[in-house]
């Protein structure tokens, strides 16, 4: 059977651990999917930044339809970031028939219902296990694993950099500032670190989380969004005092009024087990009416743990094409349900 052939968009943090999956274990993928999985091109920025990979060069490019104009290429991982111009090359990748692998939730929160639309058209895979909570595996066991529950709750520690930045806050009274810079060179903060501290980024991944969880489609917009940039030293020092943790928490329910969603710094009682979860971790319980409570827990961000996510969507798309059914996982089935005034936060 031969490769099949993959486009990716984005060589920067999530990018470079893909590579390195992608070609650091081609047996054991190959054994996994049936066929072997070979990067053909990537398209990045700026092709002459100094990279510490071993690439050949004529693989980067700085021209999309070098990417979703070669009919070879049948998935394209989009780990570039941003809503432009990568919303627009998304869609054209699925116009033209490939499957689409992203990690993206900024695009994903915002514009997920045109882009399932157009994944269902088009028949073709759509996935973003990596889109929210890094390495956990959250999107499949609440879409599928989950799918007979009805989902009452999720409660999450959903950002990698801010649970990072209030673990050291607590155990090591480190300065804000300092510490925002310590996860931006770990490679855990966005782009703009403004969409992880203002509680954005939670937010984002809380939209994706709640439209899967409770099948409706739940925006950015909805979301009560309040981030971590008031909370002092004082402010955690007093909270330990009273034997509470501060953690920026992501919260859907499903109420009387409509879909509650919202994400604001909280104070736990250090014994519960979201209080443990430090670090880059990140913890996701998720209630439903069969199962009861679980939880979900892993590393939130960062190259190995966000790659892991996505090169296991590449597989399972590679999967589906080799048996001819891309699109197998993608589903357009889902209710306009209300959502619970919480209040708009602005600027999104
Ligand atoms: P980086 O900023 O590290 O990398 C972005 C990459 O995309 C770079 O290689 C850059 O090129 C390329 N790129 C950006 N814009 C363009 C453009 N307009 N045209 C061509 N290439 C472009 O981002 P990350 O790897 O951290 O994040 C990527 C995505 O993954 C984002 O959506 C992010 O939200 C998501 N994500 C990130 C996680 C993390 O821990 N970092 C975890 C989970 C999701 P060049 O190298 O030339 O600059
Ligand atoms: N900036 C994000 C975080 C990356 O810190 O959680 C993972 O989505």
């Amino acid at each position: 059977v031969e490769n099949i052939k993959i486009g990716l968009l984005g060589l920067g943090t999530v990018g470079r651990g893909v590579y390195r999956i992608i070609t650091g274990n081609p047996e054991n993928i190959k054994r996994k999917v049936g066929a072997g999985l070979e990067i053909k091109k990537i398209m990045v920025r700026n092709i002459d930044k100094p990279r510490d990979l071993d690439i050949n060069p004529a693989m980067l490019t700085t021209n999309i339809e070098d990417i979703i104009d070669d009919p070879e290429i049948k998935i394209v991982v989009e780990v570039m970031g941003g809503i432009e111009p990568t919303l627009d090359y998304v869609s054209r990748a699925l116009e033209n028939g490939k499957s689409v692998v992203t990690a993206n939730k900024d695009m994903i929160a915002v514009y997920g219902k045109q882009l399932f639309a157009l994944s269902d058209a088009s028949h073709t895979d759509l996935l973003f296990e990596a889109s929210v909570a890094g390495g956990i595996p959250i999107i499949r066991p609440l879409k599928q694993c989950l799918a007979a529950n009805r989902v009452t709750q999720i409660i999450g520690i959903i950002n990698g950099t801010t649970n990072y930045m209030l673990t050291k806050m607590t155990e090591e009274g480190s300065d804000f500032a300092d510490v925002l810079r310590e996860a931006q060179a770990k490679g855990y903060a966005e782009a703009d670190p403004t969409a992880d501290i203002e509680g954005y980024d939670a937010a984002r991944k809380l939209a994706i989380l709640a439209s899967i969880a409770f099948n409706s489609r739940i925006v950015l917009d909805d979301v009560y969004v309040e981030g971590i940039t008031k909370i002092t030293a004082a402010d955690i020092a007093y909270a330990g005092e009273l034997n509470y943790i501060v953690k920026l928490l992501g919260i859907a329910k499903e109420t009387a009024e409509g879909v509650e969603v919202r994400v604001h710094p909280a104070l736990i009682p250090r014994d519960h087990p979201l209080a443990s979860v430090n670090d880059v971790y990140n913890a996701i319980f998720v209630t439903g009416d069969a199962v009861g409570d679980t939880m979900f827990y892993g590393r939130g961000a960062g190259e190995m743990p966000t790659a892991s996510a996505v090169v296991a969507d590449v597989m399972d798309a590679a999967r589906n094409l080799l048996h001819n059914v891309p699109g197998f996982i993608s589903c357009t089935c889902y209710e306009e349900k209300p959502v619970k005034d919480m209040g708009a936060t602005e600027a999104k």
